[in-house]
């Protein structure tokens, strides 16, 4: 035999051997296990499990119940003060980090549950920490312990699984000695769903110091002995009939076994128990009596009745050896905490009253809701798939106990049980996708992933959270395509996306367009056929389209130029050599032109901001031109002649709004001209944001972008500008910010990031300066700038009207419409931007202002349309009272 096949041999042998000892350690455990069905126990701070010889319950070392802490050493050899505890007072495990430590119990009997759950401390040293304590999400008290504690609870359990949480308080560091959890088969103990922590049980005239656990009680609770002044105890041998169905708490007979009575002669008794400084607590007590002295048969020997807190209850009864268990409803304590028991023996009995065990509790008040469980749920699976540990910190319930949250989240208490509302893990070295766990957190507002690593596409759920508004994803290793619907949702001012800082991630639609194409060579026989006849349907259209429009602008007598390019030198003999300048925007000055057919146009020459490729000039101009709505200032044409570019827009005779409404403006719009223009503007707004595909925002609205005709028709001007031609590729025209101070909404120019909703903001400035006449900016008694709406608010809480309308009107103005148009105009300038109203409801209900000033007889009006702007108009205006306290009525 080499020396190789006797260590083989020696390796199969010493498994062998090993293999035995693991299966006797496993049999030896089941069979504990076996014993103590229902128990949990846990001897907090050691390093590992044991049998503990002297109770005869096995002891789990605290690892797979909490993952922080530190182990501590206390002391050696038994508990002096009590031997039944066993050993498990001789370590602790402490929480020098962290506000809030939790052991989390999962017991099988699930949820719903009435469960004994008791606690121990006992402190090394001499000065004694004090920290709070809770179960589940519910205080269960300040534990302050001088040289060791038990504490008991009946715990009634929502959940499968319980938290027992160590909360720093900032009294020193908290720790815990021992932790057990004993199921509880019994109803008597449950009132409704309320907990019942233990304030006594008593084993009485138990003379012997011994106390009385498991294995005496098949529930492990403990009975301490207890004999009160100035009675005499009793004690017995014989076997009480335990198994009897009055035994309902299963009272154990080495309780029963003993009793107190009155000395004689005396036929009554009472007694106080002093527990707690708040006589508004309520108690719940549970009395066990026995007959144990053998007396003959016949007449009623003991009869009794019981008077707790003032209450009757009574006569009892006894039986020899017979157990007979009574739970009072529950009480308020007296004075001062008082428990005051009485007593007294009825006439026939022979003998005094006697008891064998009480036990008092207090009623802990009705259970906190945890955190809603899907948000629970969803958090866990959260923290497992990235491995986070806050600050040590994720443990336990994460909205609760109130105030001690989880670190980077935050919940909502409004309804039954909290719900996270916003999650922070920026920074939090979070690797791998986005989870589909954070789809389940339903009541989500603000989800901030930035500053991680993490990888993969981002996940089309992110669309479907009902109330998330912010979203940020700054910062990590994106690839692929934005979902079309988180793109929607952001367009349409419901989200607030950051996306910056993912160099891989596709932020354009072109390349999305290629993905698709890329996913779809299965198909592309049919995707091709398709293709050609979606084409060929073009052409038609095209085609249809042209001869229209050629006949339209014949009929019209003006030549609109299809898709009109026009090169430098013809701008420069439209605009006279540039001669008349009509006005000045961001993008460039504005000329008077008119075309060979006389056509008087609008010539906007855009200075050198836009860089852009002539192709994709060319693109956008295109696109700009087949937006058209009676209220959008058309576009006629454009130039693209090396660093000249142009817009040609249809002329408008009447100017700009600003100009109507400045004091130096000749004549005074009148009040229903003005209400006239301000719907003309919010429906060309509208069909930007709704009518076009993608919507275009328009970034800059302001008086002077409201343009009107000979017919005091208002058009929108410059929409689509800041899109197309402030481009990300320019690097300096980024920095230029979009939007006009006094329009811009305040969380836009926060954010940088514009959406429908910025415009809605803008334009409810506008319906401002309309009813006002004063500009967006305007100073203050103190000199101050202000905002127009800071102007008005208070005025409007004050129900003054009539101070605010444009004093030019001189009063000529319909009351009732003017509060509606003022009260559009600020659910348009709400602070937050989900609140404001989409621009369809701002139409509707502009259209119901002007139907106060055209009354329109009969039901005709009231189609199906102005019913619901009317609905809507009223769900706001109640908005908006809450908003201002005071009602502007
Ligand atoms: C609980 O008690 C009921 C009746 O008292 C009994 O049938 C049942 O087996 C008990 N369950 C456990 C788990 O002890
Ligand atoms: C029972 O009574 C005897 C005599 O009074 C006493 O010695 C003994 O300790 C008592 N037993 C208990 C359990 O109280
Ligand atoms: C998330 O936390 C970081 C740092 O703690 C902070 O800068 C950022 O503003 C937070 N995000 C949100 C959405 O509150
Ligand atoms: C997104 O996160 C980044 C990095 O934490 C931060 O700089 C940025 O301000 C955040 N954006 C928003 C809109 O909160």
């Amino acid at each position: 035999m080499d020396g190789r096949a006797q260590l083989l041999i020696f390796v199969l042998l010493s498994a062998t051997l090993g293999n035995l000892k693991l299966a006797a350690a496993l049999a030896e455990r089941r069979k504990l296990a076996a014993n103590t069905s229902g128990f949990i126990s846990i001897d907090c701070g050691v390093d590992e499990d044991y049998f503990d010889e002297q109770t005869e319950i096995f002891y789990k070392s605290d690892k797979d119940f909490i993952s922080t802490g530190e182990n501590k050493y206390v002391s050696s050899g038994n508990n002096d003060e009590d031997p039944y505890f066993g050993r498990i007072c001789q370590s602790a495990r402490y929480f020098p980090k962290g506000r809030k430590n939790c052991y989390t119990l999962r017991p099988e009997q699930g949820k719903n549950q009435n469960y004994l759950i008791r606690v121990f401390f006992k402190y090394g040293k001499n000065q004694t920490p004090r920290f709070d304590l809770y179960i589940g999400v519910d205080f269960w008290m300040t534990v302050q312990t001088s040289k060791y504690a038990l504490y008991e609870i009946i715990y009634f359990s929502l959940t499968d699984a319980i938290n027992l949480c160590l909360v720093n308080t900032g009294y020193g560091t908290p720790f815990i000695s021992a932790l057990e959890l004993r199921f509880m088969n019994h109803s008597i103990y449950r009132i409704e769903s309320r907990s019942l922590y233990v304030v006594g049980r008593y084993d009485v005239g138990n003379s012997t110091n011994r106390n009385v656990r498991y294995k005496d009680d098949v529930y492990d609770r403990f009975w301490t002995t207890f004999i009160p002044d100035n009675f005499i105890s009793l004690n017995t041998t014989s076997n009480i009939d335990v198994q009897s169905s009055n035994n309902t708490l299963k009272t154990p007979m080495e309780v029963l076994r003993t009793a107190v009575q009155p000395p004689s002669p005396l036929r009554s008794f009472n007694h106080s128990f002093p527990y707690t400084d708040n006589s508004n607590n309520e108690y719940y007590a549970c009395f066990h009596f026995a007959e144990i002295l053998q007396t003959s048969p016949g007449k009623p020997t003991r009869e009794f009745t019981v008077n707790l807190n003032g209450a009757n209850y009574g006569p009892i009864t006894l039986q020899y050896l017979k157990p007979l268990t009574i739970c009072y409803p529950p009480i308020k304590s007296r004075n001062v905490g008082d428990i005051f028991i009485s007593m007294e023996s009825t006439v026939r009995s022979v003998l005094p009253p006697i008891f064998n065990a009480l036990e008092i509790f207090y009623v802990m008040p009705p259970p906190v809701s945890p955190t809603h469980p899907a948000d629970v749920d969803a958090i866990m699976a959260v923290r497992q798939t990235y491995n986070i540990n806050k600050d040590d910190d994720w443990q336990g319930d994460p909205c609760l106990p109130r105030g001690i949250t989880w670190t980077g989240l935050s919940c909502s208490y409004d309804s039954n049980s909290p719900r996270v509302i916003s999650l922070n893990l920026s920074a939090s070295k979070l690797t791998g996708k986005i989870s589909s766990s954070f789809s389940e957190l339903k009541a989500i507002e603000s989800l901030d992933l930035s500053g991680n690593q993490l990888t993969g596409t981002i996940p089309e759920f992110l669309a479907q959270l009902p109330n998330l508004t912010v979203l940020n994803l700054t910062g990590n290793r994106l690839t692929g395509s934005i979902p079309q619907s988180l793109v929607q949702k952001s367009n349409d001012g419901l989200l607030q996306m950051s996306l910056n800082g993912n160099p891989q991630l596709c932020q354009t639609d072109s390349c999305e367009k290629k993905k698709q194409n890329f996913l779809l060579p299965v198909v592309a026989s049919v995707t091709t056929i398709m293709v050609l006849l979606f084409l060929s349907s073009i052409f038609v259209f095209w085609r249809m389209k042209r001869q229209k429009a050629t006949s339209q602008s014949e009929k019209e007598g003006r030549v609109i130029s299809k898709n009109r390019s026009f090169s430098y030198s013809e701008i420069v003999s439209i605009t006279d050599n540039f001669k008349t300048i009509i006005g000045e925007g961001g993008f460039g000055k504005v000329y008077f032109g008119a075309l060979k057919d006389n056509t008087q146009v609008a010539v906007k020459l855009l200075s050198q901001y836009s860089r852009q490729g002539y192709e994709e000039f060319q693109a956008e101009a295109q696109l700009l031109m087949i937006v058209h709505h009676r209220n959008l200032v058309s576009l006629i044409g454009y130039c693209d002649d090396h660093h000249n570019k142009a817009l040609i827009y249809e002329y408008m005779v009447n100017g700009n709004l600003r100009e109507h409404l400045s004091e130096s403006s000749g004549s005074t719009l009148n009040w229903d001209e003005r209400l006239h223009i301000a719907a003309d503007a919010a429906q060309g707004l509208e069909y930007l944001h709704n009518g076009c595909k993608p919507p275009i925002i328009h970034r800059d609205l302001k008086t002077s972008n409201i343009l009107l005709n000979e017919k005091l028709q208002a058009k929108i001007a410059d929409f689509g500008l800041s899109r197309a031609f402030a481009n990300e590729s320019v690097s300096h025209i980024t920095t230029r910010p979009a939007g006009t101070f006094g329009y811009l909404d305040p969380e836009a120019y926060a954010s940088g990031i514009f959406n429908k909703k910025s415009d809605v903001h803008s334009f409810g400035i506008i319906l401002l300066e309309l009813i006002t006449g004063q500009p967006a900016l305007k100073r203050d008694v103190d000199e101050e700038i202000i905002g127009i709406q800071q102007w008005v608010t208070p005025i409007i809480e004050n129900g003054d009207i009539g101070s605010i309308v444009d004093p030019r009107l001189q009063g000529n103005f319909d009351t009732n419409s003017a509060w509606k148009a003022v009260e559009i105009a600020l659910s348009c300038v709400l602070d937050t931007a989900i609140r404001r109203p989409d621009m369809s409801d701002v139409v509707g209900e502009l259209k119901e202002c002007l139907a106060i000033l055209t009354p329109v007889v009969g039901s005709q009006r009231m189609d199906r349309g102005s019913m619901r702007s009317i609905n809507s108009l009223e769900t706001r205006s109640l908005e908006i009272d809450t908003e201002m306290a005071p009602s502007p009525r």
